[in-house]
């Protein structure tokens, strides 16, 4: 054996005892930053991972903690502007256009063109990822947003049935509070009080009013008796908590759920992961239904990881990443433990659990609802998400301002935002 081949077959010795069975071989290492950091999030990202690297691409973890991205986005800020990008970011929505506008963000139109995401993605899902005609991020799943989980054990001990309208919402918020159990979880952190308040807009508003609102941002439409009934069912949710509603973690909220200290809980069902990760079951321990006046509507954010220009010269890695992400093994197991759902419209979701079902068929649906979340950047960007979300917090936690007051702010701030369409 000539010298050469001596050495790579040592070195094929050692790397197979260093890299784990996965890993058939060492690949390139792409700087992840992502704000995936809870039990099914880290156990979702873990998955992924291992996938990507039999394909040899080794996924080097930047997660930064913190519920719906707060920090994670401010980080990839100050990384971007110190000329140290990650290689891959979980840049979501509007942000993603923003950057991308920037021309941060490298289009990935070959591997779109070779994996057939025009054919195989859902409309929306390929839309949302398109910008200026380019693909500008790999998807990973879609989270519904108004999703209503209960607690099975405590429901069927007290005889409820889910509710399916606020009217039945209300008697079960009442009997839960006669046990002395928290009705509902409730945060408020203000991009939770913001996940809460676009679901019960969107049921109170329906659809058309929804996008005036949110995606064509009428200022003027703020001012609709809807918007108004939406506030002050928002305050009355908030009282359910307790006395002394306080700022915790998501995590924390499904904590309450999972040990029976809460009836209900309005959260992204990636909250629905989190339980699973924990042990409970769809079945048993826990359900799911769709936020009251929302029944065939799909409140959406969905999941994207951007692949970011930088002086490294990874181009044939990243693309490597997006299409492993992509592909339908990677997508039913990742959306399994994140408790979202598929992107791509040609995978069996049969053996997905329940919630998963009926949102990816909702999603489906040509005729049902799709609309974007705001609270979780996908229809507008961050300032107008965070100054709204600043304008519930301050609605909610004076009590003394009136709806009303509260409606002439957010027309204001979505006035100020010039972005009026
Ligand atoms: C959302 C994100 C989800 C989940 C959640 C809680 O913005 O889309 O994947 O991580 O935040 O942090």
């Amino acid at each position: 054996m000539k010298a050469f081949a001596w050495f790579a077959w040592g070195l094929s010795l050692w790397l197979g005892a260093a890299w784990p069975a996965h890993a058939q071989a060492p690949g390139v290492p792409l700087d992840v930053l992502h704000w995936w950091t809870s039990a099914s999030e880290r156990r979702a990202a873990d998955q992924l991972s291992a996938q990507l690297a039999t394909a040899g691409v080794l996924w080097k973890d930047a997660a930064i903690p913190g519920g719906g991205g707060m920090a994670a986005v401010k980080v990839l800020k100050s990384r971007v502007l110190l000329g140290d990008p990650p290689d891959v970011a979980q840049l979501i929505g509007t942000t993603l256009t923003e950057w991308a506008d920037m021309g941060l963000v490298m289009p990935l139109n070959a591997v779109a063109q070779r994996q057939r995401w025009s054919q195989v993605l859902f409309p929306t899902v390929l839309d949302l990822v398109t910008y200026k005609g380019d693909v500008i991020a790999a998807p990973l799943g879609i989270q519904r947003i108004n999703t209503l989980l209960y607690n099975r054990k405590l429901f069927a001990r007290l005889g409820l049935t889910p509710p399916r309208s606020w009217g039945q919402f209300e008697l079960i918020a009442r009997k839960l509070q006669v046990q002395g159990v928290r009705p509902l979880v409730w945060s408020d952190e203000p991009w939770q009080m913001a996940t809460v308040f676009e679901t019960v807009l969107l049921g109170e508003a329906g659809p058309t009013l929804y996008r005036e609102l949110i995606v064509q941002r009428k200022s003027s439409a703020w001012m609709d008796p809807r918007v108004e009934r939406a506030l002050q069912r928002l305050r009355w949710l908030r009282t359910l908590s307790g006395d002394n509603p306080q700022e915790k973690a998501w995590t924390d909220g499904a904590r309450e759920l999972m040990n029976d200290s809460a009836g209900m809980m309005i959260m992204g069902d990636w909250a629905k992961g989190e339980l699973m990760a924990w042990g409970a079951s769809p079945t048993k321990d826990f359900g799911c239904v769709v936020v009251p006046g929302t029944e065939g509507m799909h409140l959406y954010s969905v999941d994207t990881l951007a692949m970011l220009v930088s002086a490294r010269q990874r181009e044939a890695t990243q693309e490597k990443m997006a299409e492993v992400v992509v592909s339908p093994t990677a997508q039913l197991a990742y959306n399994r433990i994140k408790g979202a759902v598929p992107v791509r419209r040609d995978v069996d979701v049969s053996s997905l659990d329940g919630c998963a079902r009926d949102s990816w068929e909702t999603f489906a649906a040509p005729r049902s609802a799709r609309v974007p979340s705001l609270a979780h950047r996908m229809a507008a960007d961050e300032a107008i998400k965070d100054a709204v979300a600043q304008t519930l917090w301050r609605f909610l936690t004076d009590t003394r301002m009136e709806p009303q007051e509260a409606q002439r702010r957010l027309a204001a701030v979505i006035r100020a935002s010039g972005a009026e369409r």
